[in-house]
């Protein structure tokens, strides 16, 4: 049978990991959440002073991106792959509205992107992958064979992960949550260098009234059709 890749785009929360997570188990293929490298790139600009509170030392972070080693590890009890930054996992302190804060700042950086872009496209090689984040199918697998553009409204999707933040422990307001939501749409959508937007082959899937299930479900008829057509 053969493989497809996966593109699927969209604003933060919109559900965009878990359908990818799900669908890479149903089909047996690579799931890569490409967000979670934007985040360890912050975390270790976080880690090595070059973010605070009040600085933000863009051109520390560019000169040393070179020590920067991103892995992913299957974790076969969660039953997807964790990341690791220079062989440590770092999968709890990525996931942290502190990051949330930063991490489209970093993202806005050229050569961050360069960097994590390579490395993902390296990962998509030989196809069988679903890949999530904001620019997969616009840059990362223009060519992709199916590109779904996840949406729903920015209070939903606040208060999925205000729901997920507290779950875990994080003491986190609903208004903190919803505003670092608006932000990074914003700032994602507007930045120079490969800005959120809806691929023009993308396939809009608004997913505020969905469950989980109707969405997967959704999602995997497209899979399928798309499965027939190369098959
Ligand atoms: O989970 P959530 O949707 O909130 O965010 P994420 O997928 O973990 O991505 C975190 C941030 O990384 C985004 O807000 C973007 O700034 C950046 N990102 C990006 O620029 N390009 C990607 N392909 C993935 C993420
Ligand atoms: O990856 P992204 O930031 O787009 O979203 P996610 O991490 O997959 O989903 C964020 C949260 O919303 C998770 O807790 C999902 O279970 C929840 N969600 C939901 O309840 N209903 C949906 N239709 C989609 C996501």
């Amino acid at each position: 049978m053969n493989k497809i890749t996966i593109a699927i785009d969209g604003f933060s929360s919109t559900g965009k990991s878990t359908v990818a997570k799900q669908l890479a188990k149903h089909l047996g293929y690579i799931y890569v959440d490409s967000g979670a490298m934007y985040r360890a790139v912050t975390w270790f600009a976080m880690q090595n002073g070059f973010i605070n509170e009040s600085q933000f030392y863009i051109q520390d972070l560019i000169s040393n991106l070179k020590k920067v080693s991103i892995s992913f590890k299957f974790n076969i009890n969660l039953g997807f792959a964790e990341v690791y930054l220079n062989g440590q996992n770092i999968e709890k302190q990525i996931r942290t509205l502190e990051v949330s804060r930063y991490v489209s700042q970093v993202a806005e950086i050229s050569e961050v992107r360069e960097l994590l872009v390579k490395q993902q496209q390296n990962m998509g090689e030989n196809k069988g992958i679903v890949m999530d984040g904001r620019d997969i199918g616009t840059v990362v697998f223009p060519d992709a064979e199916l590109k779904i553009f996840m949406t729903a409204s920015a209070n939903t999707r606040a208060k999925r992960r205000f729901d997920e933040l507290i779950n875990k422990g994080e003491k986190v307001s609903y208004s903190e949550v919803l505003k670092n939501v608006q932000e990074r749409d914003y700032i994602d959508s507007h930045r120079e260098d490969s800005p959120l937007v809806k691929a023009h082959d993308a396939i809009e899937i608004d997913n505020s009234n969905l469950t989980l299930q109707e969405q997967f479900n959704n999602i995997l008829q497209l899979v399928e059709n798309k499965l027939k057509e190369f098959n």
